[in-house]
């Protein structure tokens, strides 16, 4: 079955302004005080947080997952773990900008996926502080291990006036020049 992960199920629940409002307790943003207050914020979305004033608590199903996503699978060995979240893949990567549609920027990641299973992909990056800034994630399959070379790609609109973007991966975030 599929398990909730902080990045792609747990981390979007959380608007700017519930964010801005805790921020004197803990930062809804951050992967570990939100685990750290897992308890807490499970408790107040069932009863009164978000405020009645700014939308009103949490649907049940939404409580229900973050308490999934909390407590993870039933035996460990077998996952998912609790407080799930995604891995961070390595790659390199390339930038170039459309010659007739100058307004669209080719992105690719020479990746190696760790096996048929698992997954890579790079999205926006929501913890950056400047545009254009992207992430390269790793959902790790539980197949066995087997090294698959992979090209992804994402054609994205970049205006002329930028001239490079950044990819946060593994090994660090790298600035890519567009061509
Ligand atoms: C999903 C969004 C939110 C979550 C998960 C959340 C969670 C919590 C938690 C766990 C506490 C108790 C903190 C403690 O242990 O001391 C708390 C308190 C508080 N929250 Fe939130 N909150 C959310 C949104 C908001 C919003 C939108 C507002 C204001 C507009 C707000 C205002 C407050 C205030 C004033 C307190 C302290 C008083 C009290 O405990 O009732 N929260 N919240």
């Amino acid at each position: 079955m599929k398990y909730p992960v902080w990045e792609l199920n747990i981390r979007p629940l959380f608007r700017p302004l519930d964010r801005r409002h805790m921020l004197f307790k803990f930062d809804l943003y951050n992967y570990q005080n939100v685990k750290d207050f897992a308890d807490r914020i499970a408790d107040r979305t069932a009863f009164d947080m978000p405020t009645f004033d700014r939308g009103g608590p949490w649907p049940t199903e939404w409580v229900d997952m973050f308490n999934r996503w909390a407590k993870g699978g039933a035996d460990p060995k077998v996952g998912p773990p609790p407080f799930a979240r995604l891995d961070l893949a390595t790659g390199t990567y390339t930038a170039v900008r459309d010659t007739t549609n100058r307004d669209l920027v080719t992105v690719t990641a020479s990746v190696v996926r760790p096996s048929p299973r698992s997954e890579i992909w790079f999205q926006e990056d929501e913890d950056a502080s400047s545009p254009f800034s992207y992430v390269l994630y790793l959902f790790k399959g539980t197949d066995k291990p087997r090294d698959i070379p992979t090209d992804v790609e994402e054609v994205i609109p970049i205006p002329v006036s930028v001239t490079s973007i950044t990819m946060r991966a593994a090994d660090g975030t790298k600035v890519v020049k567009i061509t």
